[in-house]
């Protein structure tokens, strides 16, 4: 029963319809995928292109009907959002390579939360959406004073504000990811991850906090079987916080039998800063203010909500039983030390 915008946890009944916007992004088809596996809920799988292959996939699995909508087109978010109970937000700073800038433009990011935001709270206040949540990036508590933050986190940060700032505070969880692993299969040449390279951004001595991307689906899962607890509650998650030499190391000891040496490789900073500058400004920020989720508190919450995390050595272990398969599968004669994994996603 719902009481004036209150809500209980019985309101989430089974086959609450839930919106994903971005699904079909890397976060947005772990969510997709986690919540259509639950067999509970009724998926409205948001993209502006429905018939890409990535979106003609999404919309394959159970549960799932795919919708068009745009961020940075209020009146289709409007429609997509119309008698949904849930929804998960996303935002993307990506547009356009330019030279000297990347593809990071904070406006368009901010953009898209401030119509995100405004169309949530349409759907609010028309009385069905009761939760929503909104994948942020992670937060430490206590950021070092003066300590420049990159534009793609600040304006994720200014759309949680926005967030308070129009009421919504009390039906919100915010989510906060840390790095991805996926990052590491970045396909910067001489940079790519191999059975000899690790690749980073970061110093090899530095704790780097960092998640396999389908896990923000369970963690939607998880906040999802506990709405009322969660709502109100921003949550810095990761996966796991180890150095790039003990990355490389997991990697190593993965193939020990093999002889191959991994080596930990910085990108150099300079060149990430010419490719995407707010990555560099990102690596800076990382080496000094740090990601700040709480690893101990993560532990007893992801007990509560029945999340097992995936860790790096699972994920790594997992890469390359895919590269063994597709390599026992190829007729070519090559040396194990040779191959390059070619983590094609
Ligand atoms: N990489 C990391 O380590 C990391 C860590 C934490 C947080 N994040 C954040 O997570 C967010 C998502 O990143 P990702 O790597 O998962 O995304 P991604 O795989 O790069 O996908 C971007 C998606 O955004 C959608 N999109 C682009 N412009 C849009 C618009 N105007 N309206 C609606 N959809 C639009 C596209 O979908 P369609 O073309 O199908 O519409 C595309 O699938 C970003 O904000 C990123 O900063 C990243």
């Amino acid at each position: 029963m719902s009481y004036q915008g209150v809500f209980v946890e019985s309101d989430i009944k089974r086959n609450s319809v839930i919106a994903v916007t971005m699904a079909t992004s890397r976060q947005g088809t772990g969510v997709v995928k986690e919540l259509s596996n639950t067999n509970k809920y009724k998926i409205r799988a948001i993209t502006r292109n429905t018939k890409s292959s990535k979106a003609i996939e999404l919309g394959r699995l159970k549960n799932v009907e795919l919708v068009k909508g745009d961020l940075m087109d209020p009146e289709s978010l409007n429609k997509a959002f119309e008698g949904v109970d849930v929804i998960f937000g996303n935002t993307t700073p990506t547009k356009g390579w330019k030279l000297f800038r990347g593809s990071i433009v904070r406006s368009y990011e901010m953009e898209q939360g401030f119509n995100l935001i405004n169309q949530v709270k349409f759907a609010f206040e028309k009385g069905q959406l009761n939760h929503f949540i909104f994948s942020s990036i992670s937060k430490a508590k206590d950021p070092l004073k003066n300590d420049p933050a990159p534009g793609h986190f600040t304006s994720k940060w200014d759309i949680e504000e926005y967030i308070e700032k129009v009421g919504l505070k009390q039906i919100t969880t915010v989510l906060r990811p840390v790095s991805y692993f996926e990052n590491f299969e970045n396909k910067l040449p001489g940079y790519s991850i191999s059975k000899e390279i690790f690749p980073g951004i970061v110093g090899k001595n530095f704790k780097w906090q960092t998640i396999a991307v389908d896990d923000i689906g369970k963690w939607v899962r998880g906040v999802l079987s506990k709405p009322e607890k969660y709502k109100n509650q921003s949550i810095n998650i990761a996966g796991e916080e180890l150095t790039g030499l003990e990355m490389a190391m997991l990697l190593q000891r993965l193939i020990s039998s093999e002889g191959i040496q991994t080596n930990y490789v910085m990108i150099p900073r300079v060149a990430i800063k010419l490719l995407e500058y707010d990555i560099g400004v990102m690596a800076d920020w990382i080496e000094r203010s740090g990601y700040g989720a709480d690893m101990n508190k993560l532990k007893m919450i992801q007990k509560e909500l029945n999340i097992v995390p995936t860790s790096l050595k699972d994920w790594l272990k997992e890469k390359l039983e895919i590269q063994n398969k597709k390599r026992s599968s190829w007729s070519g004669q090559w040396k194990t030390s040779q191959w390059k994994l070619q983590w094609d996603k």
